[in-house]
C-alpha cells in the first residue's frame, strides 16, 4: 500500500513500552494510527485501514463523532474536575440513571470505574463487601472459566483463564477456581448459540460440593467468552449456571466488557440470552472509546445491603478511583447512549449482524481456518497453528491483514472481528473479500 515516509523517527520509537505486543518486532514494523473518521483509520505511511474491530471493541458509532467530540469540549471547559470522593457532579448522576435504561430492570445502581479491568476489580469487592454485611464473611472464592479474559488488574488476571496472561505473574490473588470453557470440539463451525454443551454447566457443581457454598462469592462469566475468540454460550448454559448460583446464594457476574451495548444486537448479552446476573460490569462501548470509562450495575439489594448499614458518617464502600466518573467521560457517555437510543443503532447492528455472519462463515472453506464461531456483530476465525510454534499464524496473519488495509484483533491463532453498528454491507463485503486474499496465500 502507500509508501510515504513514516511520521515517527527511528530513534522515538524506542521510549513507549508498547502493551500486549512483541515490542521488539514492534519496532521492526510498527504499525501506526495517525487519524481516524467513520470506519476507517489512516497510517503514518498514509494507507487507509479499515476498522474491522471497532477499534478494541469500543468504537460502535464509528470514529470521530462530532457530538460526542462536542460534549466532551463544552465539558471540560464547564467543568473539567469533581473531586470523586464527597463530591460529584450532575453528570455523574444522570449518566448512571441513562446507563439503568440499558441494563435488565432492577440493575438500577451504577459504580463507574475508568476501564473494563477496574469494573472486573469492583465487581469482586462487591460481591466480598456484600456478604460481609449479609454476615457471610466466609464466602471468599472466586469462580471462573478457562479461556476467560477479565482484564488485567490483579483481581482480573487471578480469574483469567488465558494461560499467557497469567503465567507471567504468579499465582496472584489466591481462592479463584475454575471451569472448564464450552470449547468443544463437536461445536466447530456452529454459528450463533452451539446446541452442545449446556451440561458444563454442572462444572459450578462440582466446584460447590469441593469448595463449600458458603465459601464461594461469586461467579463470573463472559456471556459471550470475547478476548479469547468469540464463544457464544450454549444453549441452556447461562440458565443452568444462574439456578446453580440461587440455589447456593453465590452471585453471578456477567462481565459484559465487550458484550454489553449493542455487540449482540441488544442493550446488554444479558437481554438477549435472557438471564439477568446480580452485578454487570461494562465499559468499552459506553463512551464510543472516546474517553476512558467502565462501570458496575447492580441488583438494587446488593447496593442497599452494603450503603444502607452503619452510621450514616461513615464511609460504607472503601473503593473508588480519582477518576471515578470524572465529567469528560461523563459527558462521552451521556453523548453516546443519546445516540444509542435516538439512532436505534442497536436494532441496526442487529440486522447488519445476520449480514456479517453469513458472510464470514463463507470464509470456512479456506484451508488455513480450522474453525469459525459468532454472535451478532462479533466473530473469530482459528488459524491452523504454524511451524508447530502457537500465536504464530496468528501474529503473521494480523500483521499482513493491516499491511492490505484491514485492522483486525488477534489472540494467538484466533482472530477476532468486531465491526462497527454503523459499518454498512459495503464495509463487510470489504472486510471479507480483504482476508479471502491475504488468507489465500497462508497455507
Ligand atoms: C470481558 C472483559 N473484561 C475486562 C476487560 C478489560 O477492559 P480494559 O481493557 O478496559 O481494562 C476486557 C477487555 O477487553 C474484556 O474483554
Amino acid at each position: 500500500m502507500g509508501h510515504a515516509d513514516p511520521i515517527l523517527d527511528v530513534d522515538v520509537m524506542d521510549y513507549q513500552w508498547v502493551p500486549f505486543t512483541p515490542n521488539r518486532d514492534f519496532r521492526k514494523e510498527p504499525k501506526i494510527f495517525v487519524r481516524a473518521e467513520g470506519l476507517y483509520y489512516w497510517s503514518d505511511k498514509g494507507d487507509r485501514i479499515l476498522d474491522g474491530c471497532s477499534g478494541l471493541f469500543c468504537v460502535p458509532l464509528g470514529h470521530g463523532r462530532r457530538e460526542i467530540a462536542d460534549a466532551v469540549h463544552k465539558q471540560l471547559l464547564e467543568l473539567d474536575f469533581a473531586g470523586a470522593f464527597m463530591r460529584s457532579h450532575p453528570k455523574a448522576f444522570q449518566l448512571a440513571k441513562k446507563i439503568t435504561e440499558f441494563t435488565p430492570a432492577g440493575m438500577n445502581r451504577v459504580f463507574f470505574t475508568n476501564s473494563g479491568s477496574e469494573a472486573v476489580d469492583t465487581a469482586m469487592k462487591i460481591a466480598l463487601a456484600y456478604h460481609r454485611a449479609k454476615g457471610e464473611g466466609g464466602r471468599n472464592m472466586f469462580v471462573s472459566r478457562e479461556r476467560a479474559y477479565h482484564g488485567v488488574n490483579m483481581g482480573g488476571v487471578a480469574l483469567s483463564g488465558l494461560v499467557r496472561n497469567r503465567d507471567t505473574f504468579g499465582p496472584g490473588v489466591a481462592g479463584v477456581v475454575h471451569m472448564r470453557s464450552t470449547m468443544l470440539p463437536e461445536n466447530k463451525f456452529v454459528k450463533g448459540q452451539p446446541q452442545k454443551g449446556a451440561e458444563l454447566a454442572e462444572d459450578l457443581t462440582r466446584l460447590v460440593a469441593l469448595h463449600g457454598a458458603q465459601n464461594i462469592a461469586a461467579v463470573f462469566i463472559e456471556p459471550i467468552a470475547g478476548s479469547t475468540g468469540c464463544l457464544p454460550p450454549p444453549v441452556g448454559y447461562l440458565e443452568r449456571v444462574r439456578e446453580i448460583c440461587d440455589a447456593n446464594g453465590i452471585l453471578l457476574v456477567f462481565d459484559e466488557v465487550i458484550n454489553g451495548l449493542g455487540r449482540t444486537g441488544h442493550d446488554f448479552a444479558s437481554k438477549a440470552f435472557n438471564v439477568t446476573p446480580d452485578i454487570l460490569t461494562m465499559a468499552k462501548a459506553l463512551t464510543n472509546g472516546m474517553q476512558p470509562m467502565g462501570a458496575v450495575a447492580v441488583r438494587q439489594h446488593i447496593h442497599d445491603a452494603i450503603v444502607e448499614r452503619g452510621p450514616e458518617h461513615l464511609v460504607e464502600f472503601f473503593h473508588g478511583y480519582t477518576y471515578t466518573a470524572h465529567p469528560a467521560s461523563c459527558a462521552a457517555g451521556l453523548a453516546t447512549l443519546e445516540i444509542y437510543q435516538r439512532e436505534k443503532t442497536f436494532e441496526k447492528a442487529r440486522e447488519l449482524g445476520q449480514y456479517f455472519l453469513d458472510r464470514v462463515f463463507e470464509l470456512k472453506d479456506l484451508p488455513c481456518i480450522s474453525d469459525i464461531r459468532g454472535y451478532g456483530l462479533m466473530a473469530a476465525f482459528d488459524l491452523k497453528v504454524k511451524d508447530g510454534k502457537p500465536g504464530l499464524a496468528g501474529h503473521e496473519a494480523q500483521k499482513r491483514l493491516f499491511d492490505a488495509g484491514l485492522h483486525l484483533k488477534a489472540t494467538g491463532d484466533a482472530i477476532i472481528m468486531a465491526p462497527a453498528y454503523v459499518a454498512e454491507r459495503k464495509h463487510i463485503d470489504e472486510m471479507i473479500s480483504i482476508i479471502r486474499e491475504v488468507l489465500s496465500k497462508q497455507s
